[in-house]
């Protein structure tokens, strides 16, 4: 049995307490949280026990490894203090906003072999995938353009937005990373970003955007779209589109059956798209969670590593350069 203990009990902690729970070769034994009802209220429906501070959920000889799920302020000291004590770590993007803590935190854990990985979920969805198989294999001949449509079904809270550190390094991260996941050996090189306040009272208080658009191309050439809203009335759009000179293959949005309906008024609607991350992303979610364990089984690196979530982030600052200076930006990933 694997003992994890659960750094956060907040939106997303709550829902890696019951992926943990329902794993057959896992035990959740600790959930430490600043705030003691979401430790409780997580620890009570998943059957572990609550802890008082981060060294005795982190550093005790009974875990084996731990999943950080805390706000992103707190991710590098984690990753750190999991790591200095052997444990396998599972931390959730981004590792930090700030380039320095990740790099700091880069040089303290260098040459500690554990296994860690980083939440960038979108790489275990099945379809998604399929875009990141097609390429590989060449199924679209050689890639040209790389579209991709995040759209959030609605704002959140000004509370949010103040505390998760911008679109772009929040939100946008994970459609950065998803461009890497599929580009592969290719680096990006070069991003030319766009944000705008069109509608979101919150976001405009906050001083960051609720729309946004990025022009991104690789090494070898293939120029990547991607476009981001905080708001989609009809749902959370999350589409990717690969096209390259044998075709092109999309992964599109999914409801929650197949049905379609066709009456005198409209011809072929179907049923509303999944609502959110955690509806959309559920196979995915449990399928990065699962690769976590069997790394930890087989002792072998997650394929998320640390240095994807750094290049990532280095990508999303590039990103607020362009956005800063108006022009296009040169990415190295020093
Ligand atoms: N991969 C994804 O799809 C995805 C989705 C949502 C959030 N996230 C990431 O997960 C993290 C948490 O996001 P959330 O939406 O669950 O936020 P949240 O605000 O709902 O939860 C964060 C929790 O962390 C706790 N916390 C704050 N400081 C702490 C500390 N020092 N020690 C222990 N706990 C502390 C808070 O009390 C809260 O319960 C963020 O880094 C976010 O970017 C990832």
């Amino acid at each position: 049995m694997i003992n994890i203990s659960l750094m956060g009990a907040g939106r997303i902690g709550k829902m890696h307490a019951e992926i943990i729970s329902a794993h057959p070769d896992v035990n959740l034994q600790y959930v430490y949280d600043i705030n003691k009802d979401n430790a409780l209220q997580v620890a009570k429906q998943n059957n572990a026990e609550i802890v008082n501070s981060p060294e005795e959920a982190i550093m005790s000889d009974k875990i084996d490894a731990i999943l950080i799920a805390s706000a992103t302020p707190t991710h590098t000291q984690f990753i750190t203090m999991g790591a200095k004590s052997g444990k396998a770590v599972f931390c959730e993007k981004p590792i930090d906003l700030d380039i320095h803590k990740v790099n700091e935190c880069m040089k303290e854990i260098n040459e500690i072999n554990i296994p860690l990985q980083i939440g960038f979920n979108r790489r275990f969805d099945n379809s998604h995938a399929k875009v990141q198989q097609a390429r590989l294999k060449k199924e679209i001949g050689e890639l040209e353009m790389l579209i991709i449509t995040s759209r959030d079904p609605e704002p959140p809270g000004l509370e949010y937005l103040n505390a998760a550190g911008g679109f772009f390094r929040d939100t946008t991260i994970h459609d950065f990373d998803l461009s890497r996941f599929i580009l592969g050996d290719d680096p990006i090189i070069q991003v030319t970003a766009f944000g705008e306040n069109l509608f979101d009272e919150n976001a405009k208080k906050a001083d960051d955007f609720d729309t946004a658009m990025f022009i991104l191309k690789s090494r070898e050439g293939v120029l990547i779209h991607i476009n981001n809203s905080r708001r989609a009335v009809y749902g959370y759009d999350q589409r990717v589109e690969a096209f390259g000179s044998k075709g092109m293959i999309i992964s599109n949005n999914q409801t929650i059956t197949s049905v379609e309906s066709y009456t005198n008024k409209i011809t072929s609607s179907k049923e509303p798209i999944l609502h959110f991350f955690i509806e959309r992303y559920t196979q995915a979610y449990k399928d990065q969670f699962n690769h976590f364990i069997e790394c930890i089984k087989n002792n072998i690196k997650p394929s998320v590593t640390f240095e994807d979530g750094r290049n990532a982030l280095i990508i999303a600052n590039a990103a607020y350069e362009s956005h800063k200076q108006k022009k296009t930006i040169e990415i190295t990933y020093e």
